[in-house]
């Protein structure tokens, strides 16, 4: 294998001068540096980041844990997050904790037996695992998506956390739907334990608040933040005496159960029932009616919890903060509206 050394030596150079060129570490001379290049392309060198590793004690790697990676909204934010870690010069280690406490504190362990230099992840209902590993070993973090409260001493969050704001744009769903005349407005709602779950069931709750409309228990069912579970809540609303008039879905993965359970039923959307979604995704478009739906920031969410975690490497000791993105409110026809536009302000 070709080394720092060989390179030196064929360009005639010191090997101190190779790694300043390859590293960017000092300013070299033009023609010096043209000469370390050639010798490099010449012999086929290639870094042994290693051996690098082994001085700086950084490996320029992040590990990054996200559950459900194929759903679009977590496949969008693994985008942000390989694109800005890549502009950074770092790169990826992927674990898929699938929502299992146990198994999300044994991944983010692999990772940082690994010796990523911080690592990404977005936690399960049951994080306390997770934060006791993350604490205890001193393993720069951020939490994406999912919120937790775990004070710190100044009682604020003790990570850095990057999320969407959940509360308000599930608030406008309902306050649309309202607009619209629905009296009766039913939540599918994700799985108990997750802050996106209570955000968006608080951000229901208010929108019905300020639609001068009375919140009933029993037009709140659970989804587990999945299809299945979603599909049987739907058929749970629908055998009430006075079922829903209009729904609002938790996320993309319970949309799609919340549609087969009203096509099973032969209902039509928006003749029979209304429907307002949190989570946009490729094809909402492409439903007939075309889903009017919350796009939530996936890629800048990814991105940002790059930076944040870069700003928390180089400033170890800086107090956690949590970064919150807006989304957009993309309206289309499943509400009722006959023709709105695409990004229209709803009534
Ligand atoms: N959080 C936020 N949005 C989502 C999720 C989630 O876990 N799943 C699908 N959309």
């Amino acid at each position: 294998m070709t080394t720092m050394a060989d390179v030196a030596r064929s360009a005639g150079v010191s090997v101190a001068t190779v790694s300043h060129v390859l590293n960017g570490t000092r300013p070299v001379l033009p023609h010096t540096r043209q000469a370390v290049l050639d010798a490099v392309e010449e012999l086929g060198y290639t870094t042994n980041t290693l051996a690098r590793s082994l001085v700086t004690a950084r490996t320029r790697s992040i590990g990054l844990a996200v559950s459900a990676i194929s759903n679009p909204y977590f496949t969008e934010i693994l985008q942000g997050v390989e694109a800005a870690a890549l502009e950074a010069g770092y790169s990826l280690l992927i674990a898929d904790p699938h929502d299992d406490p146990e198994h999300e504190r044994k991944v983010v362990q692999l990772l940082h037996e690994r010796r990523v230099d911080g690592v990404i992840v977005a936690p399960s209902a049951d994080p306390h695992g997770l934060l006791a590993y993350l604490g205890r070993h001193d393993v720069p973090a951020v939490l994406l998506d999912r919120l937790v409260d775990g004070a710190g001493t100044d009682g604020g969050p003790r990570f850095d956390q990057v999320c969407a704001d959940n509360a308000d744009p599930t608030s406008r769903l309902v306050t649309h739907l309202a607009g619209l005349g629905h009296r009766r407005i039913g939540l599918v709602a994700g799985r108990p334990g997750l802050s996106t779950t209570s955000e968006r069931i608080s951000g229901y709750r208010s929108g019905l608040a300020f639609a001068g409309l009375a919140y009933d228990g029993r037009l709140l069912v659970h989804g587990d933040s999945e299809s299945a579970g979603a599909e049987q809540a739907t058929e749970a609303l629908l055998s009430l005496g006075e079922p829903p008039t209009a729904l609002v879905t938790g996320n993309n993965a319970m949309t799609i159960g919340v549609l087969r359970a009203l096509g099973a039923h032969g209902l039509s959307v928006p003749d029979d029932i209304a429907l307002c979604c949190f989570d946009d995704f490729a094809w909402a478009d492409l439903f007939s009616p075309r889903l009017t739906a919350i796009a939530q920031p996936g890629r800048d969410i990814g991105a940002r919890a790059v930076h944040v975690l870069l700003e928390r490497l180089a400033e170890p000791h800086r107090p956690a903060r949590t970064v919150r993105l807006p989304c957009a409110f993309v309206h289309r026809t499943s509400c009722g509206c006959p023709s709105p536009s695409e990004e229209g302000t709803p009534s």
